[in-house]
């Protein structure tokens, strides 16, 4: 049994990367983002310089903290998984239950995790001042 789903596995593995769909090369995982999203009908501040590879490299933060899929009330996001923008699901204007509005999703995530940091004596990112993270607008 365990051989034959082991099988069918790399079947459809092979499959998937003769047609390229599907999986994700790591070329595919963008080093640096300008969040800017297109969700919001205006931007109050500048864009966010992110260094996704730092996060992911030097800091070691598994994908899971700040991508998720939720089936069940758990999050089932596993690296390989295609990652959706964060607007596909948290609506710019308003908050739905625990699937909070835009700006907030981005700041819990971000400054949330800071913070965090910051409370435990570690290394921190940004944790307050709009400008560490918002590029000053012109
Ligand atoms: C510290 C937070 C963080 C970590 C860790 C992280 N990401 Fe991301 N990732 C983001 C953010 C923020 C975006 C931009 C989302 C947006 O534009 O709404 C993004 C974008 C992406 C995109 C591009 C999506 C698109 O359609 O533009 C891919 C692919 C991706 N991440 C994959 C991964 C994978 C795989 C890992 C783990 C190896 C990972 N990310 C780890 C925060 C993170
Ligand atoms: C596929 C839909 C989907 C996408 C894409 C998505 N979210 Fe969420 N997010 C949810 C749902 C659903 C919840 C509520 C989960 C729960 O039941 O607690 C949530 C909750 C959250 C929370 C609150 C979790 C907590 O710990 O309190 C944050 C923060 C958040 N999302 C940030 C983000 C960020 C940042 C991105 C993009 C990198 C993103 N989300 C992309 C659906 C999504
Ligand atoms: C799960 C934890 C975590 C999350 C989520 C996270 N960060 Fe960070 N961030 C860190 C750590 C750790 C550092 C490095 C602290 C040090 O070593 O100086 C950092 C550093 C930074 C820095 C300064 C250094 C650099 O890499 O440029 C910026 C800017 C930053 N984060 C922005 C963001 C943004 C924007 C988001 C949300 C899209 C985000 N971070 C989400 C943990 C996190
Ligand atoms: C840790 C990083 C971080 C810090 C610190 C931070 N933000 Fe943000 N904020 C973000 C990210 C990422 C976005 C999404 C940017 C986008 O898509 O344009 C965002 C979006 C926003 C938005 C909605 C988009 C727009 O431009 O209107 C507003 C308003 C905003 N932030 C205000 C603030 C203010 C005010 C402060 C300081 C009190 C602040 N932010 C501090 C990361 C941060």
């Amino acid at each position: 049994m365990r051989k034959k789903i082991y099988f069918l596995v790399g079947v459809i593995f092979c499959i998937a990367l003769f047609t390229g769909v599907g999986i994700l090369k790591a070329t595919d995982i963008p080093d640096e983002i300008c969040i800017k999203s297109d969700a919001f009908k205006a931007h109050k501040k500048g864009p966010v310089e992110f260094s996704h590879r730092k996060h992911i490299t030097d800091y070691k933060i598994a994908c899971a903290e700040c991508h998720h899929v939720y089936k069940d009330g758990k999050n089932v996001f596993k690296e390989g998984d295609p990652a959706q923008k964060c607007s596909e699901c948290h609506d710019p204007a308003q908050s739905k239950g625990k699937v909070k509005k835009l700006m907030l999703a981005y700041h819990k995530n971000c400054q949330g995790c800071h913070k965090g940091l910051e409370k435990a004596g570690k290394p921190a990112g940004p944790t307050r001042k709009c400008n560490d993270c918002h590029a000053k607008k012109q």
